[in-house]
């Protein structure tokens, strides 16, 4: 065990129960922010930012295998099963933040009492109870389509909210083209249900679908003026999730 007064790092977890509505674009891409702006740590040790991915599936690993790793501005690893390895980051006196995409938590019951934990059972339930259990604030990615409203309040109400976990909704993939309207619905069930968001969406570009395949992350686009929104857009969520207060 660490001595209490040492420094821990702040562990941010990427989840919703839907799938598909952004995690691990949402997880690279504030990590790259993050670890852009943060002195790295001597060659060869850990780097100060670490992305991680807890999907026994290891659904990040093809993109991980696609990364030129020593040119990103944060260390990528997959727990493959280990639910030791993030808290054990988390003690690491050179790691300052790490940011955990997780997967959609399909093996919940929704039919479970209010009381009971609803996360099942299984590989998947157990790393993501594992990681909920050191993380210190959550982003929840919502679309702007109703079919993602569900899941997101499921995601708030029986996961973070039982567990005291501070927590965003972060829209993701408004696309701008479409007009403010989906947006401000969104918007409005999100102050509604009194949940805190940042100020400003992810929009969405071709830029981060394609980037994906290339293992490329939003600090490395080549610079265009979408490069440049799209980085924009996850630099406003770096500065948001850091209003947070941290469980701690
Ligand atoms: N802001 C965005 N603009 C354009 N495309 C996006 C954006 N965010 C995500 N996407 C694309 O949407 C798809 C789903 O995103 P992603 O894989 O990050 O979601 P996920 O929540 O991790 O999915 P899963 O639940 O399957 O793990 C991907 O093809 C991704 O490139
Ligand atoms: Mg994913």
């Amino acid at each position: 065990m660490p001595p209490a007064t040492a420094e821990r790092a702040i562990v941010d977890v990427v989840l919703s129960q839907k799938g598909g509505v952004g995690k691990s674009t949402i997880t690279v891409n504030l990590a790259a922010v993050i670890g852009e702006n943060i002195r790295p740590n001597a060659e060869g040790e850990d780097a100060p930012v670490i992305a991680a991915g807890i999907d026994p599936q290891g659904s990040m690993e093809k993109w991980a295998d696609a990364v030129a790793e020593d040119i990103l501005p944060f260390d990528y690893l997959s727990t493959r099963g280990d639910n030791t390895l993030i808290p054990q980051l988390k003690s690491d006196p050179l790691v300052k933040r790490i940011v955990v995409d997780c997967p959609g938590f399909m093996d919940v019951d929704p039919e479970a009492e209010r009381s009971r934990d609803p996360l099942g059972h299984g590989a998947a339930a157990d790393a993501l109870r594992a990681v909920l259990d050191v993380a210190d604030r959550a982003i929840v990615p919502i679309n702007p389509e109703w079919l993602s409203y569900d899941p997101t309040e499921y995601t708030i109400e029986r996961v973070l909210r039982p567990r005291g976990i501070p927590y965003l909704v972060a829209i993701n993939r408004w696309d701008p083209r479409d007009g403010e309207d989906d947006l401000v619905k969104v918007e409005n069930w999100i102050d509604e249900h009194g949940y805190p968001r940042p100020p400003k969406p992810i929009r969405k570009y071709k830029i981060h679908t394609n980037a994906a395949e290339k293992g490329l992350v939003v600090t490395q686009y080549a610079s265009s003026g979408t490069a440049l929104r799209a980085r924009e857009d996850f630099y406003k969520l770096a500065i948001a999730v850091d209003g947070l207060e941290a469980r701690r």
